[in-house]
């Protein structure tokens, strides 16, 4: 099976109550651990790419190793530009056979955002490669651009069907409280999505699907393991699963995790070379670390997405 476009997975998603996730790749271990556990629960996956990761490990080697991943598999799998800054980059992926892309205009006035976002929708349909865009700002960091929660907005529910419609855009992310990177919220803090913009969102767009950004839940026991071996994270709080969980039963069809897979590879590394400090082999640690991915993301699958067995 060739890479896929989001769009028929988004149609079943919406209608099936579940969201497909979306994790960032950037080298073999990543694309093994994650694509070995969508393969085991026949779950359909969105693999994205950051213009970070394109920088890291270079387009080609991330396209061959994704190619590699659908021969082993079978699986459904989307290719995906992860906050595309310029049309250049969006049209670079696309000519060098992504199927998707995200367009991240969302820091840009309203109007520039639109004439930016559709611009790339014209040339990403062209080649049958759909869009993601955005509107509302996350707090957090992401490729060292950090914003902090007061200069973070919400989505203005007001404002979507007039994005949508005058950029042709095929999924929007939206900014519902959710934050990008391992430091979201001050430990001791309740974090709260807000389910009315969400609700609000789904009104205006009835059928279209919603991406939501910045969603890992930074478990505090991988937190604890980076320091009881030699690390030293600050303690933090992320977005809670079960409110993923209800997102994901509602509009959002799409929902972005890189910042976990993070965690537990590291936590999984380090605790290794703690315990085997005489070891070298590279594939010694990066065999664990590749399963600690891997059980993250079908823990993902099976208890957040809902999307065992959709593939
Ligand atoms: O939202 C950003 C993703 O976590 C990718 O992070 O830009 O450091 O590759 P990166
Ligand atoms: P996290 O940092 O919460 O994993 O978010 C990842 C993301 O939004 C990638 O685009
Ligand atoms: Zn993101």
């Amino acid at each position: 099976m060739p890479l896929v476009t989001s769009t028929e997975m988004f149609r079943k998603a919406y209608e099936g109550g579940y969201a497909i996730g979306a994790f960032n790749v950037n080298n073999m271990e990543i694309v093994q651990g994650i694509t070995e556990a969508a393969a085991e629960l026949n779950a359909p996956l969105i693999l994205q790419v950051s213009k970070g990761a394109r920088a890291y490990a270079n387009h080609t080697y991330l396209m061959k190793l994704v190619e590699a991943a659908i021969i082993e598999t079978g699986l459904p799998i989307v290719l995906h530009l992860d906050h595309g800054d310029s049309y250049e980059v969006c049209k670079s992926c696309i000519d060098g056979g992504f199927t998707s892309v995200m367009i991240d205009a969302s820091s840009k006035p309203f109007e520039e955002n639109i004439a930016l976002t559709r611009r790339v929708v014209e040339y990403a349909h062209d080649h049958g490669v759909v869009v993601e865009a955005e509107l509302g700002t996350l707090a957090g960091i992401e490729d060292e651009v950090k914003v902090s929660h007061e200069d973070s907005s919400y989505t203005r529910p007001e404002d979507v069907q007039e994005f949508v419609e005058r950029t042709g855009c095929d999924s929007l992310a939206i900014a519902i409280g959710t934050s990008h990177g391992a430091y979201k919220f001050k430990p001791g803090t309740k974090p709260q999505l807000r389910f009315d913009i969400l609700e609000d969102v789904e009104k205006r767009l009835p059928g279209f699907p919603i991406v939501l950004h910045g969603s890992s839940s930074v478990p505090q026991e991988f937190v604890r393991i980076i320091n009881e071996n030699g690390g030293n994270m600050p303690g933090a709080v992320g977005v809670p699963e079960e409110q993923l969980r209800q997102a994901a039963g509602m509009a959002v069809c799409k929902i972005n995790i890189d910042s976990d897979l993070r965690l537990a590879m590291t936590a999984s590394i380090r605790k290794y070379f703690n315990e085997h400090p005489d070891h070298f082999d590279p594939r010694q640690y990066l065999g664990p670390g590749r399963a600690a991915i891997k059980e993250m993301v079908k823990h993902k699958i099976v208890d957040v997405l809902g999307c065992d067995g959709k593939a």
